[in-house]
């Protein structure tokens, strides 16, 4: 019997009939973009959902990465993170700042401090860390290192929409965190993103960045860019935050059912659950050590010959393409676990319509790779 596709991922719509009379209402209005009705809403919903003062919405987290940095006057050297999306990187290239890589942490794959620490020369102005997938980074040791070195910290928490931390706020830390509403995210805006900063003052900076540097009809401030979200995307986020609840649960109950299965299972390895945070469960990493029957990559294979479309997020790490790998700093033997763990990590499909049936043909090829009866 075939099947039909089931990708890593597939975004989550509310019902087009409750978007209807929105759409009816911004084609009547006329107001498409440019801060109008639905943008300042859901900016306000969304520092209410998030707990934070200080939200600025972006047309998607790229630029957003981008204008932060500009915001910050950030120059020189950032400490940042082989095992991410290349968008964390490029958005340094993009103001001509110098990627510096940093290994990662074996469990929470993410920045290890010790590793930022040994990476701070003289030009170092900021750490950019990523909380890749979802899971916190160690803010506090990473506070401490900028708060010694005087270098800005700079978040891209374009997986971390969503998560709950019981040590505080997790879009506090830092000056500054960067939010992906892409397509393929847990609350998505079609494309979207966001900066979180801390002061009113930050955030007009923001926001005249966004905007061409405008701050009136006749004052241009700086040179800005175009990074404004417009208010169909705005309108939607708006419906999209009512079902976030039911999505997270749905995504919880997933993620549980993987575990059950795997943890019998020699060779493969869940993320460890985090104690102090409630996971968004935006991803689904495994890790596929050698004792498993077969390769990473066969089983990659595997599922896709069964149409199942999982992903070897994140290979090749960041490092490894061309415009990086010249750095010293992307030498392979700088980064020996982001390397391990990227020849072994394969991330399944998850997401609130995946249906029962194909999560459980998912756990069964990866139980039973060989496919021998049992
Ligand atoms: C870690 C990370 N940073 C940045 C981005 C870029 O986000 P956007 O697609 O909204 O530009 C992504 C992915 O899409 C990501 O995974």
């Amino acid at each position: 019997m075939s099947h039909d596709p089931v990708y890593v991922t597939r975004p989550f719509l509310p019902p087009l009939e409750e978007l209807i009379p929105d759409f009816s209402n911004i084609w009547e209005t006329r107001v498409l973009t440019n801060s109008g009705p639905y943008h300042t809403a859901l900016e306000k919903a969304l520092a209410e959902y998030l707990e934070v003062e200080y939200v600025s919405l972006f047309c998607n987290a790229t630029i957003a990465l981008v204008t932060a940095l500009q915001a910050l006057n950030v120059k020189g050297e950032v400490i940042t993170t082989p095992y991410s999306f290349v968008a964390t990187s490029h958005s340094l290239l993009w103001n001509n700042i110098q990627p510096v890589f940093a290994d990662i942490d074996p469990v929470s794959l993410n920045l290890d401090p010790d590793a930022i620490e040994r990476a701070i020369t003289e030009r170092t102005t900021a750490i950019m860390p990523v909380h890749c997938y979802g899971v916190p980074c160690d803010t506090d040791a990473i506070q401490k290192i900028a708060d010694k070195y005087k270098l800005h910290v700079i978040y891209d928490a374009a997986h971390a929409f969503g998560v709950k931390r019981a040590s505080g706020n997790l879009f506090a830390a830092g000056d500054i965190s960067v939010l992906s509403f892409h397509a393929t995210k847990v609350f998505n805006t079609l494309e979207g993103g966001a900066i979180i900063c801390r002061t009113a003052e930050m955030k007009r900076h923001i926001d005249h960045l966004k905007n061409f540097g405008f701050v009136d009809e006749v004052t241009v401030v700086e040179a800005g860019i175009n990074g404004k979200m417009n208010e169909i995307q705005a309108a939607i986020g708006l419906h999209q935050l009512n079902y976030l609840e039911e999505a997270l649960c749905r995504r919880r109950l997933i993620d549980t059912q993987y575990r059950q299965a795997f943890s019998q299972v020699e060779g493969v390895t869940c993320m460890a659950a985090c104690n102090e945070s409630i996971s968004n469960c935006a991803y689904f990493p495994v890790l596929i050590h050698d004792n498993y029957p077969v390769t990473r990559d066969a089983l990659y294979a595997l599922l896709r010959e069964h149409n199942i479309f999982a992903r070897r997020y994140f290979f090749p790490l960041i490092s490894d393409f061309d415009m990086y790998r010249h750095l010293p700093s992307a030498n392979p033997a700088n980064l020996p676990v982001a390397g391990q763990i990227a020849s072994k990590v394969l991330c399944l499909p998850i997401y609130p319509e995946l249906s029962d049936e194909d999560l459980q043909r998912i756990i069964t090829l990866v139980q039973n790779p060989s496919g021998e009866k049992k």
